[in-house]
């Protein structure tokens, strides 16, 4: 087929909204992948993004795991990285002004040891100069045996209603897919007031080093993520488009132009590119310019219309 020229079509409008979180394009960046922005900032302009959810955060300040924290994996990485961050305080202080310099929205993702510092923290960033909370519920529930939050329908439901008091900012849930049925829990999120849906996070993996005998991770399983996790994140999105009408931020694998497609047909309004990252500081700029090229080629007018728009 003869190569065509698109440069000189008109530019699809790029905008998207998020039920009140209006984005400049669909292109955001995955909590725990872009810590702040700062490293990422000496190789390529933030003001690309449109979004960035920042690492995630904890009431206090946390070390993280001790011992080996990444693992290379056929197509993709298993990380135990455990919340290393400097805690939401120090967030408001020094990183939320750095951050304001560049043109993008700020997601913040919260994570507790238990519903109260959910709540917490969601008190403390309802006064704080942020876009979003982003509520990350794949986190160990510390008076529930260390079971993650996420995945226990009634523990989810309290977890989102009460969160949902304690903060009128715009609310963002991030669904574990460590769970038996992603639609029940994605419902139970809507029905108790999340403005819009994330997902996913990693999936549970481990690995093993054959030689030590001994696995490679110190605490045995971490979090999967990377190309390997993306038919996955893309059936997820798409069951989860199917059955709430709230919007879904999708991720999970996406490294291309043509990743962010298929998340947008599958029901994504907006995409987070999350281990590509570390491998490509400046895949978000390649997945903006592939999207944009696609939106062309394809006469589509705004990317907004790009969402759910598989022909089944
Ligand atoms: C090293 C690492 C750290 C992460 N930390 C967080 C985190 O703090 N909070 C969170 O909600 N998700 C965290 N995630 C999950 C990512 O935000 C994302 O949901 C997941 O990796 C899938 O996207 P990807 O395959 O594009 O990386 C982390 C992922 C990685 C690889």
């Amino acid at each position: 087929m003869p190569k065509q020229d698109f440069s000189t079509s008109t530019q699809p409008d790029m905008c998207v909204d998020l039920n009140g979180l209006t984005l400049k394009n669909p292109i955001t960046v995955a909590s725990g992948t872009y810590g702040f922005g700062r490293e990422y900032a000496e190789w390529i302009d933030l003001n690309i993004l449109s979004a960035i959810s920042v690492k995630g955060l904890t009431l206090e300040p946390r070390e993280g795991n001790e011992g080996r924290r990444i693992v290379e994996t056929p197509m993709g990485m298993l990380n135990s990285v455990g919340l290393q961050n400097p805690g939401v305080h120090y967030f408001i202080e020094n990183e939320i002004p750095f951050l304001r310099s560049y043109d993008l929205k700020i997601i913040a993702n919260i994570n507790g040891n238990t519903i109260e510092e959910y709540c917490q923290m969601a008190e403390l960033l309802s006064d704080a100069d942020v876009d979003s909370i982003e509520l990350n519920i794949s986190c160990p529930n510390v008076k529930n045996g260390g079971l993650a939050f996420g995945t226990n329908p009634a523990v989810v439901q309290d977890v989102v209603k009460r969160v949902r008091k304690a903060s009128k900012k715009h609310l963002i849930v991030k669904l574990s897919p460590n769970v038996t049925d992603i639609k029940e829990i994605a419902r139970i999120v809507e029905a108790e007031g999340a403005d819009c849906i994330s997902l996913i996070n990693t999936l549970s993996g481990m690995g093993i080093d054959i030689y030590k005998r001994k696995p490679f991770l110190k605490r045995g399983n971490g979090g999967l993520s990377g190309p390997a996790v993306k038919p996955i994140a893309v059936r997820m999105v798409y069951d989860v488009h199917s059955a709430v009408k709230i919007p879904i931020l999708g991720m999970g694998g996406i490294s291309t132009g043509e990743d962010a497609v298929e998340f947008m047909l599958a029901g994504a309004s907006a995409i987070a590119i999350g281990t590509a990252n570390f491998a490509n500081p400046l895949a978000p700029k390649k997945v903006l310019e592939g999207l944009t090229q696609y939106l062309k080629q394809y006469h589509y007018d705004a990317a907004k219309k790009l969402t759910g728009d598989l022909r089944i």
